[in-house]
């Protein structure tokens, strides 16, 4: 399924960063170029939340609970 028209960005490209180790906003935005003024319409990097959940879905090591 497309996550991002303008980039052709599918689910599947963010699980395969999230495999890679790539979870975090910052470089997500800049592995799959959503930091493209010219070419992005700005709608993805506002539900990048999204893409970190799909990511950390897939991430080697999961993020471990915060012990309280
Ligand atoms: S739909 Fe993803 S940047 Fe436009």
């Amino acid at each position: 399924m497309y996550i991002c028209i303008c980039k052709g960005i599918k689910e599947s490209d963010v699980r395969k960063l999230g495999q890679a180790g790539i979870t975090c906003p910052e470089k997500l935005a800049d592995s799959l170029g959503l930091n493209d003024k010219q070419n992005c319409c700005g709608r993805c990097i506002k539900n990048i939340a999204k893409f970190v959940d799909l990511a950390e879905e897939e991430a080697p090591c999961p993020k471990s609970p915060v012990m309280r």
